[in-house]
């Protein structure tokens, strides 16, 4: 866009020289030096979001600090649980219910296929697959872990959320399972080992 600009600038002052109107030459000047502000305007204005991105996504990290590198759903972990519990709460409730409650008839394929988003807290089916699976559902979707011919409408959320705070979402989701249910998921992590 600013080349474009640019551009415009060396036209309007080649237009300036063959003029012999002194003041139209002036009004000319004038505005290429408006036009100029504004390109330099719109630079810094763009440097600023530029620089403000990658700040923001710093302060993200921030609110990470202490999960950075975290690489398992341990809901052991009351950090990790904390800040699941924002994830959860931003991109996953709309969804899966403000209590992990899931959508009514979520084990029923609705006419068009596909099915409604199942509970996560353990009366939902989530606890019968291993740690590994459920974060591969949870970054790429659950399209790519289902099997030929099924419809299934969970998103990924590869290019939303950091592997940490997929992991802390998991990890949250899983502080919210009675000892029973943590000990029986435990079993399907193990045979997935
Ligand atoms: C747009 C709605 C939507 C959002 C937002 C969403 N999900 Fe889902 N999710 C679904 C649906 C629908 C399914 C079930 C698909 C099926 O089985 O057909 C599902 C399934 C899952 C499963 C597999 C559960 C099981 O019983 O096997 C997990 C795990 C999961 N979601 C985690 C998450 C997490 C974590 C988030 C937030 C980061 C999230 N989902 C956000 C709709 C959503």
């Amino acid at each position: 866009m600013s080349t474009c600009l640019f551009l415009d600038i060396t036209q309007l002052e080649s237009n300036a020289v063959g003029s012999s109107n002194t003041k139209k030459r002036r009004q000319y000047r004038q505005r290429n030096l408006i036009i100029g502000s504004v390109v330099v305007l719109m630079s810094g204005a763009l440097a600023l979001s530029i620089w403000s991105g990658f700040s923001s996504n710093n302060a993200s990290n921030t609110g990470t600090a202490g999960i950075a590198g975290v690489n398992s759903a341990d809901a052991n972990n009351a950090e990790l649980v904390a800040r699941g519990k924002e994830v959860y709460a931003a991109y996953c409730a709309s969804c899966h219910g403000a209590n992990l409650e899931g959508r009514p008839n979520w084990d029923q394929e609705r006419p068009g296929g596909g099915r409604p988003a199942p509970p996560l807290e353990s009366t939902g089916r989530a606890w019968r697959n291993p740690d590994q699976l459920l974060f591969e559902i949870t970054k790429y979707g659950g399209q790519a872990s289902s099997p030929p011919g099924y419809v299934n409408n969970m998103p990924g959320f590869e290019n939303i959320l950091t592997d940490e705070e997929i992991w802390a979402s998991l990890a949250y989701i899983k502080s919210t399972w009675p000892p029973d249910i943590q000990a029986a998921q435990e079993d399907a992590n193990l045979e997935a080992r």
